[in-house]
């Protein structure tokens, strides 16, 4: 694959994420091809798509022609034969189910050509097992967009186990070329970077919260209002829709055990009650009448450094088994979530040490496993590298 030239790519899946993704590539001047399992699906989708980019001419963000003719670089089929024939690059966007992940996966080694790059844009799931259901898994590799991927700066490029090195450049040349910032995930490693940082916080919430430490107003207060974050945890919890963070929530404690122990008591009746939040009209939240009103003042009443905490300890975690670098990590946050700044930076501000007796404190008073301080934090402490003030911290 070379991203220096006009590509022809193919697109799995044209729902949320996957019409998305046409349109930024067509728009970047690469052939489309979107493939659903009918037709009624794909028109819908092209239909989005020709909304979307109206919206832009409107906008002035892009010229009139070259919107019309983005679009008629898009097309449709329900044929993976079809569609795979001459690509350099896929993009499989179906639902977050590994069984189906692995018959595209499949079905697109059969029909693509040899060189072709096969990329999914799962969430959570493992590249690598996807990657096995190919002759090619040197060349399957994890395209994490988020959502909306037109407007969304960030691309997580995730590297299976038996990914190679070229696969990872080349879509990270490819993301920059699309206007947006990839971070390199290392290791398969589930939630990657930025759902299993932001799983770490939700659970330390959950748990305040459970524990009645704290109403969810007032932690969301205390995390938007003091924080500086976009969103209280619950409020984005509900945004991204409660189903989603317990799948996730769910993944993340089976692959890191303890440290990700859900909050059932917390999320489990919602689940059932199906409030998932905001699509369903109510979840922590009552959505009806739009966007939840956090009050003002109850901005002191939880500490947000226990949130900022667990989200450094998360991000040792990352860099301990070799995941990712602190650079990506943190911009990761800031452009995934508009955090106002990362973890690592956060730590490296405040103190190594400060953010270490943080953890070892709440370690000791609830005994839970996600305050167990990560070992590089003890060992960085141990020498003396407390961030900014040192001179080195998680940065140099
Ligand atoms: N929605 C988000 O916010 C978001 C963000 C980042 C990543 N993701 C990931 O992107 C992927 C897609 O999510 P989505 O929200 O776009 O889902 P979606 O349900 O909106 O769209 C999935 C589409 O795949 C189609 N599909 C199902 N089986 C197919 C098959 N065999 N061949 C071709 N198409 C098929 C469906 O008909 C549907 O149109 C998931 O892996 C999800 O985890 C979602």
């Amino acid at each position: 694959m070379s991203t220096e030239k006009t590509m022809k790519v193919a697109i799995i899946g044209s729902g949320s994420m996957g019409h998305g993704i046409a349109e930024l590539l067509a728009i970047a001047k690469h052939e489309v091809t979107m493939v659903d399992i009918n037709e009624e699906l794909l028109q819908k989708a092209v239909e989005k798509i020709k909304r979307s980019l109206d919206k832009f001419v409107e906008k002035r963000r892009i010229r009139k022609e070259d919107a019309e003719s983005a679009l008629a670089r898009i097309h449709t089929t329900t044929s993976y034969e079809q569609a795979g024939k001459d690509i350099d690059l896929a993009i499989e966007a179906v639902p977050e189910i590994m069984d189906l992940k692995k018959k595209v996966f499949a079905s697109l080694d059969s029909v693509a050509p040899s060189n072709a790059i096969l990329a999914s844009n799962t969430s959570t799931l493992s590249i690598t097992e996807m990657g096995k259901a190919t002759k090619r898994p040197d060349k399957v590799a994890g395209m994490h967009f988020f959502n909306p991927p037109h407007t969304m700066a960030l691309v997580e490029v995730i590297r299976g186990d038996s990914t190679n090195q070229e696969t990872i450049n080349e879509l990270a040349e490819l993301t920059k070329k699309l206007g947006k910032t990839p971070i390199i995930v290392r290791k398969d490693v589930r939630g990657f970077i930025v759902n299993r940082i932001l799983g770490s916080v939700f659970n330390e919430a959950f748990w305040a919260y459970q524990r009645k430490e704290g109403t969810k107003e007032s932690i969301d207060s205390s995390i938007k209002y003091t924080g500086g974050f976009p969103m209280g945890w619950f409020e984005l919890a509900d945004f991204v829709g409660l189903d989603i963070a317990y799948e996730v929530g769910k993944i993340l404690y089976e692959a890191y055990g303890e440290r990700f122990k859900p909050c059932s008591e917390v999320i489990d009746p919602l689940i059932r009650e199906r409030k998932l939040g905001q699509k369903t009209g109510v979840g922590f939240y009552d959505w009806t009448k739009g966007r939840p009103r956090i009050p003002f003042n109850l901005l002191d009443e939880y500490d947000v450094d226990r949130s900022w905490s667990v989200a450094a300890n998360e991000a040792a975690w990352l860099i301990y088994d070799d995941a990712a670098d602190p650079v990506d990590i943190d911009t990761g946050m800031k452009l995934g979530t508009y955090w106002p700044s990362g973890p690592c930076e956060y730590a490296d501000r405040t103190g190594l040490n400060v953010v270490l007796s943080k953890l070892k404190e709440l370690h000791a008073k609830y005994n839970m496993e996600m305050y167990k301080p990560c070992p590089l934090i003890e060992e960085y402490v141990s020498k003396g590298w407390i961030g900014k003030k040192a001179g080195r911290g998680f940065y140099q």
